[in-house]
């Protein structure tokens, strides 16, 4: 698919700008600070419904209004699509298809599929867990949108049943009579009933980034690897270690649709996790939280031996996360529909061979969106449509 038009309102810097795209690749090209990134972020957004840069809604709406929208003309082979969202901080965001009336924001994931590469994603070698979590689940959403179902019920669950062992853990501390945990019951069945699902989804995922990463990092770091992805789970075993998840060890087909063999693993997911909340129920209650579940876990990034946050330079750490993207992109792609790639800022960190070497694997997309700073930090083989962006103008040269 590509994006053959960008409009966006009130969108950080810009309060208009119209931007009609081709197939292939296109060059952003202008000083810092003009709006560059503020373009591939919007169709970022459209595509995860999230930005890469901020947690919170508030910063992409261009100071002093009260709401931005983004709207995208999408092609998918003879198929065209208007998707359009208003960002709405503080208030539930709106979402149209087509011009049609109001559709969940939720239902316009998938039409706009894309891969972004971005300076940030060293976080994703480098950072917290929370980072590597995200990773997992917007990739797991980008593939199947109904999965987002999954993601937020997990979030609502949490967050109800922390409400609940937080009025247990106050009610203890001030000497009452303890709070009634016998909803706790049903919570615990709740919360292990959507985190087996998640769980299963999140494995399923890890072993099949696994040989693609791997791949991927060969490609950029020739005789760099092995990698490897570990996914590491909060359940503790029967002696109470925390357990590593066999990569591999699947629980489902592509996209989770619970298989025979599908279920057995996620009755087995949900077991285990019933068993973690019970050794863990009374720490818990002391602690006023839920400290076993998939918003614990982590995928440890291996290279080679040793795990690469901590140990790997900067430049393999950078090639780390290059690959990770490179491997979403290759899943993606398999899936059918082949996403918009999107390079913000990348070029100007790596050396002249990963540079070259990133470009030759990106150039054949349906469609390429590359920023830089100056038109030098754009590999020669990603030639295309150029753009200059200066003063919140975007001008094709
Ligand atoms: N909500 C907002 N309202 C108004 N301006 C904003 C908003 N958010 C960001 N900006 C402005 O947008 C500009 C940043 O744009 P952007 O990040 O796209 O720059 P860039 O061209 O990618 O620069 P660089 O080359 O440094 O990466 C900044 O000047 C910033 O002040
Ligand atoms: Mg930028």
């Amino acid at each position: 698919m590509h994006v053959a038009h960008l409009s966006l309102a009130d969108f950080r810097s810009y309060a208009r700008a119209e931007v009609p795209l081709d197939p292939g690749v296109t060059a952003f090209v202008g000083p810092n600070g003009q709006g560059k990134t503020n373009l591939v972020e919007a169709i970022g957004y459209l595509a995860a419904l999230a930005s890469h840069r901020v947690a919170s809604d508030a910063p992409l709406v261009r100071v002093g209004a009260d709401r931005a929208v983004v709207r995208a003309q999408v092609v998918q082979g003879d198929r065209q699509q208007l998707v359009e969202l208003e960002i709405n901080p503080g208030r539930a965001n709106r979402a149209r298809i087509n011009r049609s009336s109001q559709v969940r924001p939720r239902d316009v994931l998938g039409i706009v599929r894309s891969v972004l590469f971005a300076p940030e994603d060293l976080a994703l070698v480098k950072g917290d867990p929370g980072e590597r979590r995200r990773f997992l689940d917007e990739l797991i959403t980008a593939r199947t949108p109904r999965l987002a179902g999954v993601r937020s019920d997990y979030e609502r669950v949490l967050k109800q049943r922390n409400t609940l062992l937080k009025t247990a853990a106050m009610a203890r501390r001030h000497g009452g009579k303890g709070a009634d945990l016998s909803t706790l019951d049903v919570w615990d069945q709740h919360l292990a009933r959507v985190g087996a699902e998640l769980l299963a989804q999140r494995l399923d995922l890890v072993a099949a980034l696994q040989p693609l990463t791997d791949k991927a990092y060969e490609q950029l770091a020739p005789g760099g690897g092995p990698v490897g992805l570990e996914y590491r789970g909060s359940i503790g075993d029967e002696r109470g270690e925390r357990d590593g998840f066999p990569a591999g060890g699947t629980v489902g087909g592509p996209g989770g649709t619970a298989g025979t063999a599908g279920a057995t693993a996620r009755e087995d997911l949900f077991g285990r996790l019933m068993q973690a909340l019970a050794d863990s129920r009374r720490q818990e209650i002391e602690r006023g939280v839920t400290l076993v579940g998939p918003h614990r876990d982590d995928l440890v990034l291996k290279l080679g031996p040793m795990p690469a946050k901590g140990y790997a330079s900067h430049g393999e750490s950078w090639s780390y996360a290059l690959a990770l993207r490179l491997a979403s992109y290759e899943l993606l792609r398999a899936d059918g529909g082949e996403p918009v790639l999107v390079l913000d800022d990348v070029f100007a960190e790596l050396d002249e061979r990963r540079r070259v070497r990133l470009a030759e694997l990106v150039a054949p997309g349906e469609q390429v969106l590359v920023t830089a700073a100056v038109d030098d930090d754009v590999p020669g083989v990603l030639v295309g449509t150029r753009f200059s962006v200066e003063n919140g103008t975007v001008e094709r040269l």
